[in-house]
């Protein structure tokens, strides 16, 4: 194969771009499942696909396949991907590396004269994010038919729309029953991503291949008190849904950090109380809560002692609590010959490589439940992600991008 030359500054270019394309005031990218700015940013990554010759459809829940067809068609094809939408008061590089990188390693393959046995196949996962459904990887959750179809026509967002009002909005079409791939139908899942964590960048490595995955869990708890005066109701009397939420969120710190294990996490990322007003006591308060681990063990018992530890606040504020676990899977394993396959390109190319474990979960945690997968991981800034300074530098980013495109390459042959 004739050597490749990454245009790392188009990319860049095509970065900045896209993280224009916000609800929020750049530098700040917002871009919610679905929004106005998540369709008109699948619009530019559609452009750029066609642009770079490649076929596009798209499935009932929106997502998007980009395919560069093979020399030989009865062969299973190779796929790559992330996402683009983002939560809220993020930055320009979580997902958007993976899929934009990817279309970049496409176009560099094209132009060394590379002519693929193999498919190769560029997938735009819907919500990978949770910020609308309070659940992440819905798409590739359908996908790999982790999630049914049943249980996805059940979410709501917050004001009670539904995933199909949403979808057909979108002008998605077809039913959710259609989109569940059959097993092996790709040779391997290879994704893309910024480490979203400060190792690679401490230890000066430039690319990590993905072992495993962490396993991921949310909880949704929906807690009902009663409301009132904020000078009448005397402290006695109050059954106060905002204090039995505070009391949960420690109680979920005393939990994860009580199994000992550094590797078990526990975040309240959502806290909202009603009726919000100051001189209310708060009636209500909903809370997602967001519990990992390496290992399942731990992430379940911390899961349990936080569920039995909500029960006893609220029976004991006599407040009325609802729980519901949102998700809770376990780690994904990636295919140990893959690995190999992305560490024997490293080598090729000289680039300094480690095997490492990706806490953030991603895609491939339900594309490895389909085809052997791993991921390509480059350093990001003091591992910083969701937040807007979040940075990889183009010297960063060009080699993940090589490794990509010479790994799709050897695998799609
Ligand atoms: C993905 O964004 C995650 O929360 O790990
Ligand atoms: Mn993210
Ligand atoms: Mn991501």
């Amino acid at each position: 194969m004739n050597p490749l030359t990454i245009d790392i500054q188009r990319l860049q270019r095509e970065i900045d771009e896209l993280s224009l394309i916000t609800e929020a005031e750049p530098p700040v990218v917002t871009r919610v499942l679905f929004s106005e700015a998540d369709l008109r940013g699948r619009e530019f990554v559609k452009e750029l696909c066609r642009e770079a010759g490649l076929a596009l459809r798209a499935d009932a829940v929106g997502n998007i396949f980009a395919r560069w067809d093979g020399a030989n068609g009865k062969l299973s094809p190779v796929a790559t991907g992330s996402h683009i939408d983002a939560i809220p008061n993020a930055g320009r590089y979580d997902g958007v590396v993976g899929v934009l990188g990817a279309i970049e390693a496409i176009r560099a393959l094209k132009k060394s004269g590379h002519r693929p046995q193999r498919a190769i196949e560029l997938i735009i996962f819907t919500a990978e994010e949770p910020t609308r459904f309070g659940i992440g990887c819905i798409g590739s959750r359908l996908l790999s038919g982790v999630l049914t179809p049943d249980r996805a026509a059940t979410f709501r967002d917050r004001d009670g729309k539904s995933l199909d009002e949403w979808r057909r909005g979108a002008g998605c079409s077809g039913s959710l029953d259609s989109i569940r791939l059959p097993k092996d139908c790709y040779a391997a899942f290879v994704e893309l991503h910024i480490e979203q964590g400060p190792i690679l960048e401490q230890e000066k490595t430039a690319v990590g291949i993905v072992e495993k995955i962490a396993a991921p869990s949310t909880l949704r708890m929906q807690l009902t008190g009663v409301g009132g005066h904020a000078g009448a109701v005397l402290m006695p009397e109050r059954r106060d849904a905002g204090l039995a939420g505070a009391e949960i969120a420690l109680a979920v710190e005393r939990a994860v950090t009580g199994t000992g294990s550094p590797d078990t996490v526990g975040t309240t990322g959502v806290f909202r109380i009603e009726p919000g007003a100051v001189n209310s006591v708060p009636c209500r308060a909903l809370l997602e809560i967001d519990v990992r681990d390496t290992k399942l063990a731990t992430r379940d018992a911390a899961l349990g002692l936080i569920e039995t530890a909500a029960a006893e606040i609220c029976k004991r504020r006599q407040v009325a609590l609802q729980t519901n676990r949102l998700n809770v899977d376990p780690p994904a394993i990636c295919d140990g010959s893959l690995v190999a396959t992305v560490a024997g390109v490293c080598r090729q190319l000289g680039i300094l490589h480690k095997n490492m474990i990706s806490r953030a979960y991603h895609d491939t945690l339900f594309m490895a439940q389909v085809c052997p997968s791993t991921m390509i991981f480059i350093p990001c800034r003091n591992g910083v992600s969701h937040r807007p300074d979040e940075f990889s530098s183009p010297g960063q980013i060009e080699p993940g991008v090589h490794v990509l495109a010479q790994t799709l390459a050897q695998v799609a042959g």
